[in-house]
């Protein structure tokens, strides 16, 4: 088969591969339809997740179709069109049965970082009966590559940590793939304002359609001051971080309200401060998580009743015989105005 390897710092080829094979009972192998690639893609690249190492295949977003199942796998049959999450969980290990399934002792992400992953045309996916999701007719696949990652981290570690609620005020730091997902998620709790803040212009104008009541270009003067007027001096009671940078974590601890939450979404590679000096009376919390993907079910629904609109995130599409340029796309997205770039297989 044909699969998208990282061979070195930097570089991406497209190599041919052995087509897996069923390894254990609880494996499937799907033949992929759309894959997405994630800013952690990129971060392999850099050589900032030391389990990826060249030869691996990378990946841990897509759709396709069942291929073969091993004999324990449950629910999933050959030629099922399926949505492959970023985690793989076994349901089973202490860390499952807690619901914290990112930690599953057998599993987590593993996919495109420890194990072959999902940018070939085939992938075989562990912990299948839990880690596929049966995707419904009704749902374009080349949408619903946004579904394995971006939207159950927007949702789950970004809305629901940071507890929006009906008529609060939310603020999204960072509008990425993610942050966008976390502002369409975000509006389904109905909160009465919803500020998007980036750097991009593009990006905030996209933040607008997708139903932010108001951008703030964080390049420009008086950032915090703007923000803060947006809520007449009171701060926002859900603040969201999906950047992963010490600058925009400071900007989070200044923009929360009395009594409000900050999630941190974001990935961070070097230490950041926490201001306990002006936070410690303001009964606040800080929540911080890495995604399950426990979502993934409930988000299939929204967008299956049509309650989520999931059809503008994938901004762009490559045949496979282009997957570099999709990655020199993805890496310039700005310049694109891309959001999350796609590669097809079919
Ligand atoms: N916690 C998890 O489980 C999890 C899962 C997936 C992704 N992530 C992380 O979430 C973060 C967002 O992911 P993404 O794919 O949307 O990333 P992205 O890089 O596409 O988006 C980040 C956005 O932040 C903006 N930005 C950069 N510096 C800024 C600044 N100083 N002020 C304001 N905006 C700024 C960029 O312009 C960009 O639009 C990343 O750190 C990613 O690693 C976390
Ligand atoms: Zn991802
Ligand atoms: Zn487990």
């Amino acid at each position: 088969m044909k699969a998208l390897v990282y061979t070195g710092p930097g570089t991406v080829e497209v190599l041919d591969r052995l087509k897996p094979t069923i390894q254990a009972a609880t494996d499937a192998v799907v033949r992929i339809l759309h894959a997405s690639i994630c800013g952690t893609d990129l971060h392999i690249l850099k050589n900032d997740v030391p389990d990826a190492q060249p030869g691996l295949v990378l990946g841990h977003e897509g759709v396709g179709v069942v291929d073969s199942v091993g004999s324990a796998v449950q629910r999933m049959q050959v030629g099922d069109r399926v949505l492959i999450s970023c985690m793989t969980s076994c349901g089973a290990c202490r860390y499952c049965e807690r619901g914290i399934t990112a930690h599953c002792l057998t599993g987590g992400w593993r996919l495109g970082k420890n194990i072959d992953g999902t940018q070939a045309e085939y992938v075989r996916v562990p912990h299948a009966t839990l880690s596929l999701h049966p995707l419904p007719s009704s749902i374009d696949p080349r949408a619903a590559v946004a579904l394995s990652d971006a939207f159950p981290t927007g949702l789950e570690c970004g809305v629901l940590s940071s507890n929006v609620q009906p008529g609060g005020s939310v603020v999204i730091v960072g509008a990425g793939p993610v942050g966008m997902a976390a502002l369409l998620t975000a509006r389904l709790y109905t909160p009465s304002l919803i500020v998007m803040v980036d750097l991009d212009e593009t990006r905030l104008e996209m933040a607008r359609k997708f139903g932010a009541h108001a951008t703030v270009n964080s390049s420009g003067p008086d950032t915090q001051q703007r923000l803060m007027d947006l809520t007449q001096g009171e701060g926002f009671d859900s603040v969201i971080e999906a950047v992963g940078i010490p600058v925009t974590f400071a900007m989070c601890q200044q923009l929360v309200a009395i009594g409000g939450r900050i999630a941190n979404v974001g990935v961070h590679g070097t230490s950041v401060d926490l201001h306990l000096e002006t936070l410690w009376d303001r009964n606040i919390s800080i929540h911080m998580s890495l995604v399950n993907a426990t979502s993934t079910p409930r988000l299939l629904r929204l967008v299956e009743s049509g309650m989520l609109d999931i059809g503008s995130m994938v901004t762009h599409h490559f045949p496979f015989t282009e997957a570099t340029t999709a990655y020199d796309t993805f890496k310039a997205a700005s310049s694109h105005q891309a959001l999350k770039v796609a590669i097809d297989f079919v």
